[in-house]
């Protein structure tokens, strides 16, 4: 259960990290792309409508151009230039009247060079009247070069040109709330293209042919540049682009159409545009709500022949042109996101399988450890080369587990036959002595007495030979008794130290240790141990013994006392120079009898005894030798309050 916990945190914290990462890139992106993508659609969307307008500032131009080729190539057609000259009114009439039909002028007249009119195509019988406040014909009379550009009409010139005209020019102005105040209701003036060019008989003025087309109202000239500019594409059955011409801030010509479906002709610009366009004369380029929907719109000024700001050209394009556009790119631009969204997504859950995997393998394979199985993961020629070295890794620490716990079990197998065989010996030994001692006694009492009584007799040798080796015996059995003393050994609490060097102070005067170093490297602040001070001398006699015994050339004995770290424990460490012990006979020191040492010299109770002892006091004795270099005995016994069984 915990185990399942622990995974699935791990692969919850992953996939949450992950999905955390990939939709924070997402969400990022989308807003940074989305906002980039907008910013530089409207820009876009500014630059088409920029250049939409130049297109048609052009188109305008270029149809004045036009117009005025048409006039002055008139003007010099030797029959216009010959009625002129003679006044011929009948002939010019009906020639003026071809030329407004073909050419599409509104308006085309003959002034005689003295400035008055000579013959109107719309009006055969108004003539005769100065012509010399019109800009055009003053300055064809002064230069005798043709001029042609933008320019007004007022109401009473267009008047005398016929009704039609005159109906054609009056527009009422359609209030709106963010227009310029006005002080007249109706636009009477006419907005006109106006051509004027000399009838030059020889080097004499015969008069001044001119033309005049009527902006107020004329759809065809609109519609046109609406044609040419914008190839009348339409979205939702609306024209996408638009055109229009401003008289002042009014609508003379246009194709925006408003609520009812009608051009929207008089309605005005907003103040706003007005004055960028008028008081600052420069060209307006924004969104714009023009008469029901929004436009990206450009505005630009119309100039008179006097460099007068007259009026505007205009085109605007449905903002829902550019919205399509801003749709489908967006769209597209989400899809893509989201596309790679979801491959990251994708891709993280199939790195988080991969790495959790040999984490599960791992966590699976503990837990089979944990109930005591050795449990080797098995590696996948598939897995990446991380999962492996990890594998291999844990592999690797179970074969090393493996190992020490068969060392380990090993050890403990060895140590308990070692001590049951001794006890067993034991018991079967005491046994022994404990019958034997008793006519041991008897034999020894009676031999002591009979030597008494035979001294100076030739047995008295033979007799001494039976104390003696009597003596012996009694020996090897109080050794044997003292290895398995089950009597209750008495225990105060004692300074191990102080034992240590009572026994080798005895020692030291014993031959055998005349060829030997003894060092003493025994800790003072080594705290009181409960032992039986008697037992625990014997132990280090038979020890320093062992030890001497080992060294016959001489050598050195170091005799330490410490305190382990860490357990506490209290160690004497004794340690010679000497033979060392065979590998073989290690496992068989401590076994009573076991001796190497020649008849009558060792009775391999030493160590027997030493063993028993140490056990008793809940220790432990250990040895480690090197043949040739030397043997070390380690005993550790238990600190005061920890206990052990003997206590
Ligand atoms: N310090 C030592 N160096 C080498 N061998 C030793 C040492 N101590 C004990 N032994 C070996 O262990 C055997 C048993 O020792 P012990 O029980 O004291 O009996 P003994 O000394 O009577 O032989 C010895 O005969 C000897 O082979
Ligand atoms: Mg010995």
């Amino acid at each position: 259960m915990i185990r399942t916990l622990a995974r699935s945190n791990i692969r919850f914290k992953l996939v949450v990290s992950l999905l955390a990462i990939v939709l924070l890139a997402g969400v990022l992106s989308i807003i940074v792309g989305l906002s980039a993508l907008n910013t530089n659609l409207v820009r876009d969307a500014y630059a088409t409508v920029r250049t939409n307008l130049a297109s048609t500032s052009e188109l305008y131009r270029e149809e004045i151009d036009n117009r005025s080729r048409t006039i002055q190539y008139m003007a010099r057609t030797p029959e216009i230039v010959r009625a002129a000259a003679a006044g011929d009114r009948a002939f010019l009439f009906e020639k003026l009247v071809q030329i407004e039909r073909e050419f599409d002028f509104d308006i085309v007249d003959v002034v005689n060079a003295d400035g008055t009119m000579l013959v109107r195509a719309n009006n055969f019988e108004a003539f005769g009247d100065g012509m010399t406040g019109y800009r055009t014909i003053q300055e064809v009379l002064r230069t005798h070069a043709p001029i042609a550009g933008t320019g007004l009409l007022d109401f009473e010139d267009i008047a005398r040109e016929g009704d039609d005209l005159a109906r054609r020019t009056v527009i009422p102005v359609v209030p709106t709330s963010h227009g310029r105040q006005r002080p007249s209701p109706t636009e009477d003036r006419g907005l006109v293209i106006k051509i004027a060019a000399p009838i030059m008989d020889g080097d004499r003025l015969a008069g001044i042919l001119y033309g005049a087309v009527l902006l107020n109202n004329n759809d065809a000239f609109v519609d046109r540049f609406k044609r040419l500019v914008f190839k009348d594409e339409k979205i939702n059955g609306k024209d996408a682009g638009t055109t229009t011409i401003f008289l002042g801030d009014v609508r003379v010509a246009t194709n925006v159409l408003d609520a009812s479906g009608k051009r929207a002709i008089g309605t005005q610009v907003s103040e706003e545009v007005y004055r960028k366009v008028f008081e600052e004369g420069e060209t307006w380029i924004g969104k714009a709500f023009v008469v029901d929907d929004w436009y990206i719109s450009g505005y630009t000024p119309l100039y008179d022949f006097d460099q007068k700001i007259l009026g505007m050209l205009y085109v605007g394009v449905l903002k829902s042109k550019f919205d399509v556009v801003v749709r489908n790119t967006t769209i597209s631009y989400l899809l893509v996101i989201l596309f790679t969204t979801g491959l990251a997504l994708i891709l993280s859950g199939y790195l988080i399988n991969l790495y959790t995997k040999p984490v599960k393998r791992i966590i699976d394979a503990s837990t089979e450890m944990a109930l005591g199985f050795y449990h080797r993961i098995a590696t996948d020629p598939h897995d990446d080369a991380d999962a492996r070295a990890l594998a291999q890794a844990f592999n690797g620490m179970v074969d090393a587990i493996e190992e020490r716990d068969r060392q380990l079990t090993d050890l403990a197998d060895r140590t308990i036959l070692k001590s049951e065989k001794l006890a067993s010996i034991g018991r079967m030994a005491s046994g022994i002595a404990h019958e034997i001692n008793n006519p041991l006694t008897g034999v020894l009492t009676y031999s002591s007495l009979l030597l008494e009584d035979m001294k100076g007799t030739p047995y008295e040798e033979d007799l001494k030979v039976i104390r003696d080796e009597t003596l012996r015996c009694r020996g090897i059995v109080r050794g044997i008794l003292d290895f398995a003393r089950d009597t209750k050994s008495e225990r105060a609490p004692a300074d191990l130290n102080e034992i240590i060097e009572d026994a080798l102070r005895i020692l030291e005067k014993h031959v055998t240790f005349h060829n030997v170093e003894i060092v003493k490297l025994l800790d003072p602040s080594l705290p009181p141990v409960n032992v039986d001070a008697g037992e625990i001398r014997s132990v280090i006699n038979n020890l320093a013994v062992n030890a001497a015994d080992a060294m016959p050339e001489g050598g050195r004995l170091t005799i330490r006392s410490f305190v382990e770290p860490g357990t506490g424990m209290i160690v004497v460490r004794v340690a010679d120079t000497g033979v060392g012990i065979a590998e073989e006979n290690r496992d068989k020191i401590f076994e009573p009898f076991f001796t190497t040492k020649d008849r009558g010299q060792g009775t391999g109770l030493g160590l027997a005894m030493t063993y028993g002892a140490i056990q008793r006091h809940g220790g432990q004795i250990d040895v480690q030798s090197k043949v040739g270099a030397g043997t070390e005995f380690i005993i550790k016994l238990p600190p005061r309050r920890g206990g052990g069984p003997g206590e």
